[in-house]
């Protein structure tokens, strides 16, 4: 994998937003996979200034959702179509048809979690998928020792992360779904391309163990290791507890222009 060091998050977001561009202007209906939370919103801010300056073309891109809380109605304000919606579709200009993800108010979540594996994989697959990590290290929703094969599925949220997650529900952990439909390590390897953006202090230690650390469920965003494109963008907070950091410094500053992340 490749560790991308930049001095703060507005960075990270312009270095991964100028790469979907990149993507875009080669697959102009590129199927790009979504995150929420707080950390990917530098780059929705930096892809949507990028498509105002006329920088880029998205009318033909395709969205695809990574998570969802179970038995939030899509209209509610943190369901995770919701949050896309505000935070990515219509930025972007982009309409619903562009967007796919799991039915989290679905009657049989089983066969929802069947359905979007399936639609993900008759669209073609995503060709870059965004993440963030969790400070136990979860991508998605694959909360530690997730199966590194799994597909999309339903899983509990740990008491950490609804934790977390409170904030976004009037800091009240109550509101807070104990159940995600989430991709599964699995599915989200076979996306092409994975980009994981990590900004702050509170991510560091999930940072080493994903970079630095073995391939084990007990971190499920070490499972980067086994794909042959995966990029790890990191703010200096959150690379704190790398011990190559210099290494990492020295090759990104020395790679080929060309190269592109
Ligand atoms: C949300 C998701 C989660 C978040 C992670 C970090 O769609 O997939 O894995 O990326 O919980 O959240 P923030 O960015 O809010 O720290």
């Amino acid at each position: 994998m490749e560790v991308v060091i930049v001095p703060d998050a507005a960075a990270g977001g312009e270095l991964i937003a100028e790469a979907m561009a990149e993507l875009l202007r080669r697959k102009p209906d590129a199927l790009l996979g979504v995150a929420t939370g707080s950390t990917p919103l530098p780059i929705y801010e930096a892809l949507a200034a990028k498509v105002s300056a006329g920088a880029v073309d998205v009318s033909r891109a395709r969205i695809a959702q990574l998570d969802e809380y179970v038995g939030l109605p899509a209209e509610h304000p943190e369901s995770y179509r919701s949050v896309l919606r505000q935070q990515v579709l219509e930025p972007l200009g982009l309409e619903a048809k562009a967007f796919m993800g799991p039915d989290g108010t679905a009657s049989d979540v089983r066969a929802a979690c069947e359905a979007y594996d399936k639609a993900l994989e008759d669209a073609g697959g995503v060709d870059l998928q965004l993440l963030g990590i969790g400070t136990d290290g979860h991508i998605g929703f694959n909360e530690p020792c997730s199966s590194l094969a799994s597909r999309t599925r339903i899983k509990t949220l740990t008491e950490q992360t609804r934790i977390d997650n409170a904030r976004f529900f009037d800091g009240d952990i109550e509101q807070v779904p104990h159940h995600v439909i989430t991709q599964g390590i699995g599915t989200i390897l076979d996306a092409r391309h994975l980009v994981l953006l990590a900004t702050g202090e509170g991510k560091a230690e999930a940072v080493a163990a994903t970079v630095e650390g073995p391939v084990a469920a007990v971190c499920p965003a070490s499972a980067l290791q086994l794909h042959p494109h995966a990029t790890v963008v990191v703010d200096e907070a959150a690379a704190s507890e790398l011990k190559l950091a210099d290494y990492f410094r020295h090759t990104y500053a020395n790679k080929p222009d060309w190269q592109g992340i």
